[in-house]
């Protein structure tokens, strides 16, 4: 291990939600691959001791590791836990984590917490003599808007420099969002075409099946813009749009991202619609007259060489019909002879999940006629295999190592909010859907792209190697 490696990785929320759904087995599949041998404190407020949380990331393994619980790597992760339980807005908790660090130099802390407590725990962290050397690693939402997205870092920046910071978003860790650049950049096929001058509209599907899960209380406070659009689509967004990175350091693919972002215009509330499923406000945690947002769909333009006049759209929801990340970017129809077909846009599309396509979509004749035309897929798709990481452990093991590629910096953060914040704030109507459809009528009509919202198609082999 070198010396930038973090030496010990301490994280708050350890008996919550996202620790059981993804940090344990994320923990797992690291030290399966031994990329895990340094000390892990979870922090938390449950009045547990050390063995009720083995049993709890034994459990978390049973229902949510790839193959369940590894004896082995169980093993070698119970005997690098520790646990200190107590309340964040008192210092004895965080005198009993600076024991448990000992002599720890660059202790990662990964706040697994609700956004309104990322502030308190960071000051604690600074007056219990925690932070030197050490990293931050900062779950999304970050912030609620600009305003508090701009407190938040300058809470962070007043004890943190920002190559120690690291805000996740998991969608950067999955290996097709990652995928993108390579595909752009390292084929001579795509980047011709990768324009104005062809692609005629872009458009990005996130559509998920399920509803809140149980996290009524978290998502009644966030919505799907806050939740999904502001960070992981426009994540998806920014790898479609930007340019080609001078060299493929950190700092250079993530300058290129935050271009992307600066040359957006604010969402105007008459290119948002905002839709609720039936049904959402008798949820759990979930206000009786909530007006907040299961579903968006919204156009954004890119006012750059590049880009400007090509409508980007995203759709994202709960409680729709399947579960798939797609994207799809139509180009513009040659000035063809053949006038009397039905011809439809070339298109390359892109799925994210459950599986990993690569397709471009074209004309072609139909079987057995001559006069009639279909539309013909060339794809490459796989699914996902075991041996894949999960997004949740490349983040993690990335923040470890300090690199901060797949991490949010602090202005492309601020961007994104300064696009969605004035829509946010309109209050536009919130329309309800009936759960499994595609959200409400006044999408198709209001904001869809030219020739419509392409449907995605998931097969059972996908939605099985999802589950
Ligand atoms: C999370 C959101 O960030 O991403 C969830 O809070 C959403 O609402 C999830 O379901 C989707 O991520 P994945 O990796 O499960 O597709």
């Amino acid at each position: 291990m070198n010396d930038s490696h973090s030496d010990a990785l301490v994280f708050f929320g350890a008996t919550g939600d996202l620790a059981y759904k993804k940090i344990f087995p994320s923990l797992q599949a690291m030290l399966k691959r031994g990329h895990l041998n340094v000390p892990v404190i979870g922090v938390a407020k449950a009045g547990w001791n050390l063995d009720q949380l083995k049993a709890r990331a034994k459990e978390s393994l049973e229902k949510h590791a790839v193959g369940g619980v590894d004896g082995a790597a169980f093993a070698k992760l119970c005997a690098l836990l520790r646990y200190v339980d107590g309340d964040y807005a008192e210092a004895s908790t965080f005198q009993a984590l600076r024991r448990e660090l000992g002599d720890a130099k660059r202790p990662a802390h990964y706040l697994a917490i609700p956004p309104v407590l990322f502030g308190p725990v960071v000051e604690q962290l600074t007056r219990a003599n925690c932070t030197s050397g050490a990293r931050v690693v900062i779950e999304k939402p970050f912030g609620h808007d600009l305003v508090s997205a701009r407190v938040l870092n300058q809470i962070l920046l007043a004890t943190f420099d920002e190559d120690s910071i690291f805000r996740i978003d998991h969608y950067l860790g999955k290996r097709p969002v990652h995928n993108m650049l390579l595909f752009r950049f390292a084929n001579a096929l795509t980047e011709p075409f990768w324009n104005r001058e062809f692609i005629e509209s872009v458009q990005i599907t996130m559509a998920e099946d399920f509803g809140v899960q149980g996290r009524g209380g978290f998502y009644d406070q966030t919505g799907t813009i806050r939740d999904v659009v502001q960070n992981h689509l426009f994540q998806v967004l920014a790898n479609l749009a930007m340019e080609p990175p001078v060299r493929t350091d950190s700092e250079s693919i993530r300058d290129e991202k935050v271009k992307v972002l600066r040359a957006m215009l604010p969402l105007e509330p008459t290119n948002l619609i905002r839709g609720q499923f039936r049904g959402y406000r008798a949820e759990p945690g979930v206000s009786k007259t909530s007006t907040v947002e299961t579903f968006a769909a919204l156009k954004l333009e890119i006012d750059s060489w590049r880009w400007r006049g090509v409508p980007f759209y995203i759709r994202a929801g709960k409680c729709l019909p399947i579960t798939c990340t797609e994207i799809i970017m139509r180009l513009r129809q040659p000035p063809t002879m053949f006038k009397n077909f039905d011809l439809k846009s070339n298109y390359v599309r892109l799925r994210i999940s459950p599986d990993i396509d690569l397709a471009f979509g074209m004309n072609s004749m139909a079987d057995g006629s001559e006069t009639v035309t279909q539309l013909a897929e060339i794809v490459g798709v796989r699914h996902p295999v075991l041996a894949d990481m999960d997004a949740y452990e490349r983040v993690l093991g990335d923040a470890m190592t300090g690199d901060a590629t797949l991490f949010a910096r602090e202005d492309y953060v601020e961007e994104a909010w300064r696009i969605v914040d004035p829509a946010i704030k309109a209050n536009t109507p919130v329309l309800e859907y009936d759960p499994q459809t595609w959200g409400p009528n006044e999408t198709d009509q209001r904001v869809a792209p030219p020739g419509g919202w392409q449907t995605p198609v998931v097969t059972s082999a996908a939605s099985a190697a999802r589950n």
